[in-house]
């Protein structure tokens, strides 16, 4: 028997159903993902990692509601995507800061967009500044801070319209790794505190291993899931985590499995 619509998934904060996407182009179709299945328990903290060009950016911006499927369903919150949802935020690669508005008036960016009244935002957007540790720089300007604290910003703003679903495309893929390692921490402590679900995408094994509480591996393009590994190494993880042998295995696990699907920078 199948479940009535409404009830797809609704334990799951995402639930992916034969999911693929083609794109046609001049030079003809791209298959770029194919056959993506999967379910998201609420409050976890999923890093889906793989080689370049493998489909990542696509599927995320699927459960963005920002391009449908060519085929499959994706629920959020047990409810079917078609756009994009306040319940969802999202961080990407670059912070996409405006350069004339402050740290507080990117922060307000959503809330403008949506003509909502700013009062009413204002002891959250405070809240999240704190949050990500820039209570110090609401009156600045992004060309006023480093890459590290812009990309804070775009966290920021995107947690305040409390999503249950926050979605980061490689957030920190264009830092300097010592800045890189410090900003992993920080997302995991800010996910300790806020509870979200969080799906992550980076091309990056150790950024994976630290970061998860499940690890899912894609097959180079046509994207699909070669494994679903779950990290149980204990929080708040330090740094140090990552010279242990525990978090030595997983990376070599996850490596063989790119070496056997072919090539990964890593
Ligand atoms: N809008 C688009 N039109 C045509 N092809 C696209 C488009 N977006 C992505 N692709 C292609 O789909 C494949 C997957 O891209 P992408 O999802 O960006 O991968 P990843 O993020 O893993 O590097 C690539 O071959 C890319 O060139
Ligand atoms: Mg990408």
């Amino acid at each position: 028997m199948t479940p009535p619509a409404a009830a797809v998934g609704a334990e799951s904060a995402i639930s992916i159903r034969g999911v693929s996407k083609r794109y046609g182009t001049r030079r003809g179709e791209v298959h770029a993902l194919d056959g993506i299945n999967v379910d998201i328990k609420p409050g976890s903290f999923v890093v889906i990692v793989g080689p370049s060009g493998c489909g990542k950016s696509s599927l995320l911006k699927m459960l963005a509601g920002l391009q449908l499927a060519s085929t499959g369903e994706i629920h959020v919150m047990g409810r079917k995507l078609t756009a994009p949802r306040s319940d969802i935020g999202v961080v990407f690669q670059s912070p996409v800061l405006f350069p004339w508005r402050t740290v507080m008036d990117n922060l307000m960016l959503p809330v403008d967009v949506r003509k909502l009244d700013r009062g009413s935002f204002h002891d959250r957007a405070l809240e999240m500044l704190k949050l990500v540790g820039l209570q110090d720089f609401a009156d600045r300007y992004p060309w006023e801070l480093s890459g590290g604290m812009q990309q804070r910003v775009s966290i920021a703003r995107a947690l305040i319209g409390e999503p249950a679903l926050l979605l980061m495309d490689e957030p920190f893929g264009a830092l300097d790794a010592f800045t890189r390692e410090h900003m992993n921490l920080e997302l995991q402590r800010i996910w300790m505190k806020t509870g979200k679900t969080i799906v992550l995408i980076t091309h990056s094994i150790s950024e994976a291993v630290y970061l998860a509480d499940r690890v899912l591996v894609m097959s180079p393009r046509p994207g699909r899931f070669v494994d679903d590994i779950a990290i149980d190494l204990p929080r708040l993880r330090q740094l140090s985590v990552m010279s242990t042998p525990e978090f030595g295995t997983y990376v070599d696990r996850i490596r063989e499995l790119f070496n056997v699907a072919g090539g990964i920078d890593a």
